[in-house]
């Protein structure tokens, strides 16, 4: 069921209900779809960094990553092939996502309970701040391991929430972009969605971080090429909190 991104309450209640919540457009395709352009003919012309090494100073501007392999988190190995690129508000708009971010960070802010302009363009008093970015899963095998979010209680403590809720506004279209693979998640009794092939362009996918979720190989019947922008694209804008350096890193990274 897609419900129109207005109706606050029904997307809470449907979030409690099913875990989940699939919404009406937030934007016209026009911008979704000029976003996603900048993003593909940018991140073509960005070296990618690293699957390891970004400090948490580098993602308070923009940074490419292309992540390979696994990482330990909370001692479950996660496997992924995607590349992600940060752009807070604060930082040049190098991927032309920053318009339709704001649209989507303030209706973020919205169905949290918080204040429209909450944590866009700046860093709260409490570390939190919008980690706008885009994640690419790769024509020709991107994917991302089922699994649930282990996340911080301290992203959730001032909302009324009880399970971390993530938001994800998807810029490209299964069958139109790509035709094999894809978003998935697991609703409150075990059923299996297919977000990407339910979610129309421009809505947002929200759903709590608890239920199992992931990505299945895009395109695998295609060679997996590195420096294409091919693929699905999704953008994100999570409430992160600033790393201070006397909390511990929360992440393991395998070698
Ligand atoms: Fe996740």
């Amino acid at each position: 069921m897609i419900i129109p991104h207005q109706e606050t309450e029904t997307i809470r209640e449907a979030l409690k209900q099913y875990g989940y919540a699939i919404t009406s457009p937030l934007a016209d395709k026009k911008i979704v779809r000029t976003t996603l352009q900048t993003i593909r003919e940018t991140m073509v012309g960005i070296p990618d960094n690293p699957t390891l090494g970004a400090s948490p100073e580098d993602i308070l501007g923009n940074y490419q990553k292309l992540c390979v392999g696994g990482v330990f988190e909370s001692s479950i190995y996660r496997p992924r092939l995607l590349r992600i690129g940060y752009s807070p508000f604060w930082a040049e708009d190098l991927y032309g996502m920053h318009e339709l971010g704001r649209i989507f960070a303030e209706f973020r802010n919205r169905i949290l309970g918080l204040p429209d302009s909450f944590a866009i363009d700046e860093i709260e008093n409490d570390r939190r701040y919008s980690a706008l970015r885009f994640q690419h899963y790769p024509k020709g095998g991107g994917f991302l391991v089922k699994h649930r979010d282990i996340v911080n209680v301290a992203n959730n403590e001032h909302h009324k929430f009880e399970e971390f809720v993530q938001f994800l506004l998807p810029l490209t279209v299964k069958g139109e972009d790509y035709s094999i693979g894809g978003g998935f998640l697991f609703d409150r009794n075990n059923c299996e969605v297919d977000v990407d092939s339910t979610c129309p362009l421009g809505g947002v996918i929200i759903y709590s971080g608890t239920m199992l979720h992931g990505v299945r190989e895009i395109d695998p019947q295609y060679p997996f090429l590195p420096f294409h922008s091919a693929g699905r694209i999704v953008m994100m804008a999570s409430l992160f909190k600033k790393f201070d350096s006397s909390e511990r890193s929360r992440y393991k990274r395998i070698r």
